[in-house]
């Protein structure tokens, strides 16, 4: 059994998770969250009454939204990054009515299902899919127009790359779209520390199921034998680096083994399996200036916790 699942996972991710289970600092690369179970559990976070980034994004685009659509204007093309079930561009697409809309997701099989919710929902847009890797090329159809693109990217997802990274993310965005293009981004701000850790560590335990999940996949994935019971989730706020880490920490000495290898961790020893980076909006700015886009303009909530950002050549 273990066997077929090693021969199904590409050799690049099996390479890349022993890669991170050997290293020094031990690290999982967060996309291993997102399993059938993962996302599941991911779903229920953006519920939680702790995580407030889901209904502070979404109450900021139901009150400024139509404000928002002005600006861009009708009859382009929306390019949803992370598009998963489509559903926050189904509300966009109402608002901005364009002629276009591209779901670009890691998950290919998903987002088919997806896309075709998106078509019958919105009957006359033309609703295509990109299967990639956000950290690689983002292909566009070819016969796919480059006047009037605007790149939305919600639910603050820049946070969990590091600096280099998002700058990186924030170029490429640059690149697909034009002089008259546009980037509609959500960013998740610097609060309150009990705020924030709160929000990564909820009384429910569904963000410790999250993380523990991730041993699961991975087990499938390399064929380990990862016990969840032997690890415990944590979440603190890095103050110096203005993020959120996520770990797994070893309750007691535990030894790790998948075919060929085995690594052990002493008690408390942690693993790192999350970055979720909190901006000063200046600092975003910033990086969105060093990325290509000279104009933002800003939308926040009244406690001022997230900001949708319109950013523009
Ligand atoms: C997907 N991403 C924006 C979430 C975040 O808040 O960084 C992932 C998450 N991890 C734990 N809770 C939510």
């Amino acid at each position: 059994m273990t066997d077929t699942f090693i021969a199904e996972t590409p050799l690049a991710d099996t390479r890349e998770i022993i890669a991170g289970l050997v290293h020094p600092i031990a690290h999982i690369a967060p996309k291993y969250f997102y399993d059938a179970r993962g996302s599941m559990l991911f779903e229920e976070i953006t519920e939680l009454p702790e995580y407030y980034p889901t209904r502070t994004e979404r109450a900021i685009m139901s009150e400024h939204g139509a404000k928002i659509a002005q600006k861009v204007g009708a009859g382009g093309t929306v390019i949803e990054l992370g598009a998963g079930s489509c559903e926050k561009a189904r509300a966009l697409c109402e608002l901005v009515q364009p002629a276009h809309f591209v779901a670009v997701d890691i998950s290919a099989e998903f987002l088919h299902e997806a896309a075709d919710g998106l078509r019958s929902a919105c009957p006359a847009l033309d609703v295509r899919v990109v299967a990639a890797d956000l950290t690689a090329e983002m292909p566009m159809p070819a016969d796919l127009p480059r006047q009037k693109r605007l790149v939305y990217y919600p639910g603050s997802s820049i946070g969990n790359f590091n600096f280099p990274e998002a700058l990186n993310l924030l170029e490429r965005c640059r690149h697909l779209i034009d002089d008259d293009g546009a980037l509609l981004i959500g960013v998740d701000l610097v609060k309150d520390v009990a705020v924030l850790e709160a929000a990564y560590d909820d009384a429910a335990g569904v963000t410790a199921a999250f993380n523990l999940n991730v041993l699961s996949h991975v087990n499938s994935l390399i064929g380990s034998d990862f016990d969840l019971d032997q690890w415990r989730h944590r979440a603190l706020f890095n103050a110096v680096d203005s993020r959120i880490e996520m770990y797994l920490e070893a309750r007691t000495k535990i030894r790790v083994s998948w075919p060929g290898a085995q690594r052990d961790f002493e008690q408390g020893e942690r693993i790192h399996t999350e970055n979720s980076h909190k901006y000063r909006v200046d600092d975003f700015t910033d990086l969105l200036n060093r990325a290509g886009f000279r104009h933002a303009d800003i939308w926040c909530d009244s406690r001022h916790w997230f900001a949708c950002v319109l950013a523009r050549p």
